[in-house]
């Protein structure tokens, strides 16, 4: 089972606590890097705690939670190796797995409700990336890194 790691700012704080005991329920084993309270925080800071444990866990999956989903996003895919999807529905949740190889899930609290939310996540973590025809253009966009 995959590791995950998952992080929120005070938008999404109820959110990410739910998803913590569903993404359990699934079997993965989760690491909260925060935020813990719903004091006002930086999402980037969230961002890159998760991105850059992502990045060091090889095979592992992250899930980023803010208002929208876009600044943790944003933040994440600064990080080299990093391919963070703000996501709403699950069609996209899988296809940014088997086509992107995505390995950060961003979801807006503020966008989508818990069930949705909970069903991006299962579909985000239970599919694999294609390769194939689709690794040409992954290595594209590690290329681009730090241009
Ligand atoms: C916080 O108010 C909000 O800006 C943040 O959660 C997020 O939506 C940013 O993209």
């Amino acid at each position: 089972m995959k590791n995950v790691y998952i992080g929120c700012d005070h938008a999404a704080l109820e959110m990410k606590n739910m998803l913590i005991g569903h993404v359990n329920s699934l079997g993965y084993s989760v690491t909260d890097v925060g935020t813990y309270t719903s004091d006002s925080v930086d999402y980037p800071v969230y961002a890159k705690k998760v991105a850059l444990a992502v990045r060091e866990d090889e095979g592992s999956l992250g899930i980023l939670i803010c208002g929208t989903g876009i600044g943790m996003s944003i933040a994440a895919n600064k990080v080299k190796g990093i391919r963070a999807a703000a996501v709403s529905e699950v069609y996209s949740a899988k296809m940014t797995r088997l086509h992107n190889d995505a390995n950060i899930v961003c979801l807006g609290a503020r966008v989508i409700g818990p069930e949705t939310a909970k069903m991006i996540v299962e579909a985000f973590l239970s599919t694999e990336y294609e390769g194939g025809r689709h690794q040409r253009r992954v290595d594209m966009i590690s290329e681009m890194e730090g241009i």
